[in-house]
């Protein structure tokens, strides 16, 4: 099969880790080699925004303004360090995150159009899941974690991240791109199944 680079997206708690986790299993029982990643990436500026998201650490807080353009030069680098070598030794790439998480989250401090710009280069996914959840819902999940919370997760950014995510979702599909949203409040086997689907008949229609 062809290398394919697929991105799983959604609010927080919307349960992106698990389905790529579950799709990395899906395709190892096929015999096929994964590269499960994520942004932010596990390198220095990944590390970095990791760090300076946390709302107890003062110290290496970093604004809005400025985070835009931290995820773009994490991006760049993991796709330099990460994807395009795992891509181009044959394997199937899944990251939990891209640049539709910039364009859903920092789009709402400079605009979806600046930050469209700023990621307008990187390479597209083969295939994108948007995991659908109620904000409501997304901050239930976030407090029942009982994990220190991060800036984006209040219950009135989540209401506008959801909003934002319906944005990247037009704008994404009007540049072409195979991108799905799926109801996240499905059952963890469900949205797979369903995920699993779209995939198939994305490979059915362009197999190589
Ligand atoms: P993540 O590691 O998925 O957080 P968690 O494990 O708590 O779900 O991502 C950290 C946060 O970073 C998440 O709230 C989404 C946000 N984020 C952006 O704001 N922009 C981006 O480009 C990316 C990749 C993530």
């Amino acid at each position: 099969m062809r290398p394919l680079f697929i991105v799983v997206e959604g609010l927080d708690g919307s349960g992106g880790t698990t389905q790529s986790r579950l799709l990395q299993e899906w395709f190892n029982a096929q015999g096929l080699e994964i590269h499960l990643t994520c942004e932010p990436s596990h390198g220095p500026i990944g590390l970095l925004i990791q760090k300076s998201l946390s709302v107890s650490e003062e110290s290496t807080h970093i604004s809005d303004r400025v985070l835009p353009y931290l995820f773009a030069a994490d991006r760049q680098a993991h796709l330099d360090n990460e994807i395009n070598p795992a891509l181009l030794s044959g394997k199937i790439v899944i990251s939990d995150r891209y640049y539709h998480s910039s364009l859903a989250y920092q789009g709402l401090s400079i605009g979806l159009s600046r930050v469209a710009t700023l990621n307008e280069q990187f390479q597209k996914p083969d295939i994108t899941f948007i995991l659908w959840l109620e904000p409501e819902i997304s901050f239930q999940r976030i407090q029942r974690r009982g994990e220190p919370l991060d800036r984006f997760e209040t219950l009135d950014r989540l209401r506008n991240i959801a909003e934002a995510y319906d944005d990247v979702y037009a704008y994404c599909k009007s540049r072409g791109e195979t991108i799905h949203k799926v109801d996240a409040q499905l059952s963890i086997e469900e949205i797979h199944l369903v995920m699993r689907d779209h995939i198939e008949k994305l490979l059915e229609s362009c197999p190589t």
